[in-house]
């Protein structure tokens, strides 16, 4: 971590902001969630990134609630909500990811902030950081991604003007998620988990 310095986020850090986040889903169940450029909030936000020897390895978003359940769920406590956090795959467990985490919460406790958020997928090694960081999973729902010729073909029929739908991304939100696993080639859990801060 000697090299490796965390600071704010500033405009011209956008372009490694982006590089870096797409390197570090490359191997994850975010793969294809691409981002062109720098999310931008409605709500006040704690961005951090760390640098070394001029290089963006890694990045923190945190959407800061001002009123409760306006961002994160209805739940006690103003929120922040984890949009992004990412480390460069050649960079990862060592000490990054945790070093942006603990920073970003030692704001959010001077803004009053009582817990974080974060959604995440069916990686084990990212929900095994979130756990081992005091995360606690609180609920989680299906991720679908459908081709349509996997049995759903008839639902969505050419339109009149000639439009063919070939895929779909859906919630599932039903009770027989293993139906849907079986049914489907892509299906991730999406994973709520929150830590307390105080
Ligand atoms: C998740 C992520 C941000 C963690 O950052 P990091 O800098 O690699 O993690 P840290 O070095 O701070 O923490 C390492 C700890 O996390 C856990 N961990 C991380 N990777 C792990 C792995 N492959 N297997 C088991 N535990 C792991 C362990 O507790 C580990 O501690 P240890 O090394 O002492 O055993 C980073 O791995 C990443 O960018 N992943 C891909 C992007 C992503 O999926 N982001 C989250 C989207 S919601």
């Amino acid at each position: 971590m000697g090299d490796i310095e965390v600071r704010p986020y500033q405009d011209a850090d956008e372009r490694g902001w982006v590089v870096c986040r797409v390197l570090s889903f490359l191997d994850s169940a975010f793969f294809d969630d691409v981002r062109r450029e720098k999310e931008r909030y409605e709500h006040p936000a704690i961005e951090l990134v760390a640098e070394r020897n001029g290089e963006i390895v890694g990045l923190i978003d945190v959407e800061c609630e001002e009123e409760p359940a306006t961002i994160c769920e209805d739940r006690p406590g103003l929120g922040g909500m984890i949009w992004h956090v990412a480390v460069h795959p050649d960079q990862q467990r060592r000490g990054i990811g945790t070093a942006l985490l603990r920073e970003a919460e030692a704001i959010a406790n001077r803004r009053g902030l009582a817990r974080f958020e974060a959604w995440t997928r069916d990686d084990p090694d990212v929900q095994a950081w979130y756990e081992s960081r005091g995360f606690v999973r609180v609920y989680s729902y299906l991720h679908v991604y459908v081709e349509l010729d996997e049995g759903l073909r008839d639902a969505f029929p050419v339109t009149d003007d000639g439009l063919r739908p070939v895929k779909l991304f859906a919630h599932y939100v039903g009770d027989r998620p293993d139906d849907m696993r079986r049914r489907f080639a892509r299906v991730h859990d999406d994973v709520l988990y929150e830590r307390r801060l105080v």
